[in-house]
């Protein structure tokens, strides 16, 4: 059965889900996304993301067509229609179609495009929790302000092919020797004295929202967290590394260029922190 999407104020079939040649979302990448998870059919945390979703419009100049409020109800009724029990929902904003290819904001009333479709994934189930992953490092070619989370995602799609074709699960993007993030996840390593170490928020990455609330998670279990950058070497001599994100919550990185974390194997911390983030996401999820 055909999957239902959001367009514009309308519930529709994925087949027949479509926007104009002139959405400047296709022309210029003028638009925001964001992505939260489905657990048991609900949104996991979900503020998190809208809040981000508000922030990243803001940094753009572009005003949402929805509350919200709305959006939230749009999401939850999108979940309701596809019968969704595990995944994701997807939702993107873009300056809406003009009537013609102008750098420049459109002058007249163009309404911005609001697009929302869902993914099925079994996310605390996934294979990949158990085995960890192998990221390779690639250079940061990204521009300065990856705190939006913008559509224009090229640089992440080269760094993910890179990965996938290195067999790797995700690819390390590395400026002035140092780890910025994934290519669509957060980077954390755990040092040999048990300080988890993940790079402090700013304009270099995107803010996380399973960063954030690993943070929180373990620091309130008295874990040492420092927010700072990080090497691959430093990484490399670390006890234990992993990402995080809205589609993989905590997964364990193994090997990093084809040389071992530690022993290879996802690491204790690791799993804990992802039983707990397990936790969290059920019980806040709306
Ligand atoms: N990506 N860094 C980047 C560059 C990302 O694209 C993402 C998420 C993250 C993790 O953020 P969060 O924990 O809020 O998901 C960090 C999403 C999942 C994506 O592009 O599919």
């Amino acid at each position: 059965m055909d999957q239902i999407a959001y367009v514009n104020g309308s519930f529709v079939p994925m087949s027949e889900a479509k926007v104009s040649i002139l959405d400047r979302g296709f022309l210029f990448a003028d638009g925001i996304y964001e992505v939260a998870a489905v657990l048991d059919g609900k949104l996991v945390d979900n503020a998190s993301h809208l809040a981000r979703l508000e922030r990243s419009v803001g940094e753009i100049a572009l005003g949402l067509p929805e509350t919200i409020d709305r959006i939230q109800e749009i999401q939850k009724e999108l979940i309701a229609r596809n019968n969704l029990a595990n995944g994701m929902v997807y939702l993107e904003v873009t300056r809406g179609a003009d009537t013609g290819r102008d750098f420049a904001f459109p002058k007249n009333d163009v309404k911005p495009t609001l697009i929302l479709f869902t993914t099925v994934k079994d996310i605390v189930g996934a294979p990949s929790a158990k085995t960890g992953i192998g990221v390779i490092t690639v250079p940061d070619i990204r521009w300065t302000r990856r705190d939006i989370k913008s559509v224009a995602l090229l640089a992440q799609v080269l760094a993910k092919q890179a990965a996938a074709e290195a067999g790797a699960g995700e690819a390390w993007m590395i400026e002035d020797g140092k780890v910025t993030e994934g290519g669509s996840s957060s980077a954390f390593i755990l040092t040999q004295d048990d300080v988890l170490v993940t790079r402090q928020n700013g304009s270099e990455i995107l803010p996380g929202c399973t960063r954030k609330a690993v943070v929180a998670l373990a620091e309130e279990r008295q874990l040492r967290v420092e927010e700072r950058a990080f090497s691959i070497e430093e990484a490399l001599a670390a006890k234990e590394a992993f990402i995080t994100s809205a589609t993989l919550f905590v997964q364990a990185v193994v090997t990093i260029d084809g040389k071992p974390v530690a022993n290879g194997k996802p690491g204790p911390m690791t799993g804990r922190l992802r039983e707990i983030y397990v936790d969290f996401a059920r019980a806040t999820a709306v």
